[in-house]
């Protein structure tokens, strides 16, 4: 993204341009930025048996997918449909790992037929699976009783979440495993996402690896994903030169000690592909109420979900005009409920100073490449706009079609 004459550019074309071209809204993502955060990961994690596994409910464009499957990256995924697509994508089954909460036994089934290792959360599905294949192979989630993120919804460890076994019940996990002549050879953990400081990982990763050293079968750790981005303009990145070497180093010793070389792991998704992305739309009504001048747009929370589910900050540009006066303003959507505004925060409404909008200009909301199409919907019988990249060379192409009334009613 760079800005040329006052206006927003991607590659080679301007917002205005490649929304003229594809139609409003429009989600766009930077290729380039995708294989820098792949590399910074990689550079910044020096221990030498290290592999990231990218979060495919962040974004499963199959594009996307396919840069980070020529980066070499593998996938973590959570349904069945998931574990398909990827299979279908490219990704060797290897390369796959099945961390679904409160699976059904087809969606395991599924995963024993096609080699992929399947990861569990909990006691009960850990016997589920034994009984489905005794003596198949197998990872567990723990839950170190510490937590962290962006909003109480994105916290995945300590005892108000549902997620992974508590630490404390290993003893029971060694039992069904034996049970069933299970192999265990991988242990995950995932605190949260959206994590900003290094503090809580390293917590957790202590406490995992003081489960990791009562299992004698293990080939792999995975400290799963959760690396926030900074949404802010005022926010600072994870330190991750210093991250990825204080993980790096711990690991490295806890091998020593534990007598054998084990693969470490992540599973980032944010952190990959969140920067690539930005939601364009169109500006089309100006208002005002005695407390505030709203500026309506033609995309709403059906496409981005992330300010009205967890008051998330999204940075916000005129990209017709990057600079220029400003005006405080609410941004919102087009989808016929009060809550439908990018400009919030945890209370609510929240007025923010942008370049004062006219009708026709278009709206840049960044940081939009995670957790926006992936969670995004049909409700109000509106469609999901198309999805375009722009490559190395800065060219840009669709790769998904904006869906039609057709593609709406398919099913009816
Ligand atoms: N691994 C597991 C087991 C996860 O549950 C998640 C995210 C990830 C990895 C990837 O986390 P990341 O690196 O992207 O932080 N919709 C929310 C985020 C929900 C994340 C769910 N799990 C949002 O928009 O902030």
């Amino acid at each position: 993204m760079d800005t040329k004459e006052n206006k927003l550019y991607f590659g080679n074309q301007s917002a205005e341009e490649l929304c003229s071209k594809y139609g409003s809204p429009l989600f766009v993502y930077e290729e380039s930025v995708i294989r820098n955060q792949f590399r910074q990961l990689v550079d910044n994690f020096t221990y030498s048996a290290f592999k990231v596994h990218y979060a495919v409910k962040s974004n499963y464009n199959p594009s996307i997918l396919k840069v980070l499957l020529e980066e070499g990256c593998g996938v973590d995924t959570v349904s069945a449909f998931e574990v398909r697509f990827c299979l279908e994508n490219g990704f060797k089954a290897d390369d796959i790992i099945f961390t679904g909460d409160n699976s059904t036994d087809e969606e395991m089934q599924y995963c024993i037929d096609h080699n992929v290792l399947v990861n569990v959360g909990s006691l009960s599905q850990l016997e589920r699976l034994g009984k489905l294949k005794s003596g198949n192979k197998v990872a567990v989630r723990i839950n170190p009783d510490i937590g962290a993120g962006h909003h109480s919804h994105c916290i995945t460890g300590g005892p108000h979440t549902k997620f992974g076994i508590y630490h404390d019940q290993i003893g029971k996990i060694k039992d069904i495993v034996a049970k069933y002549s299970l192999k265990l050879v991988g242990l995950h953990s995932h605190i949260g996402t959206g994590i900003l400081e290094s503090q809580s990982f390293l917590e957790a990763m202590d406490i995992t690896l003081g489960v990791a050293e009562q299992i004698d079968t293990l080939e792999f750790v995975d400290f799963g994903g959760g690396i926030g981005i900074p949404y802010k303009e005022n926010q600072t990145p994870l330190d991750l030169v210093d991250f990825g070497a204080k993980v790096s180093l711990h690991f490295e010793k806890f091998c020593d000690k534990y007598g054998k070389k084990l693969e470490l792991k992540v599973e980032p998704g944010r952190f990959l592909v969140c920067q690539a992305g930005t939601l364009l739309a169109t500006v089309n009504t100006l208002k005002e109420t005695p407390a505030h001048q709203f500026v309506g747009c033609d995309t709403g929370f059906n496409h981005l979900i992330r300010p009205m589910a967890y008051g998330s900050y999204h940075k916000i540009r005129n990209a017709s005009k990057v600079e220029g006066q400003q005006k405080e303003i609410v941004l919102c959507g087009n989808i016929c409920e009060s809550g439908d505004m990018f400009t919030q925060n945890d209370k609510g409404i929240s007025d923010r100073a942008i370049t004062e909008f006219e009708e026709g200009d278009i709206v840049a909301i960044l940081d939009a490449g995670a957790y926006g199409m992936s969670m995004s919907m049909q409700y109000n019988m509106r469609s999901r706009p198309a999805e375009i990249l722009i490559d190395k060379e800065g060219n840009n192409s669709v790769i998904r079609k904006r869906e039609s009334y057709e593609d709406i009613i398919a099913n009816f």
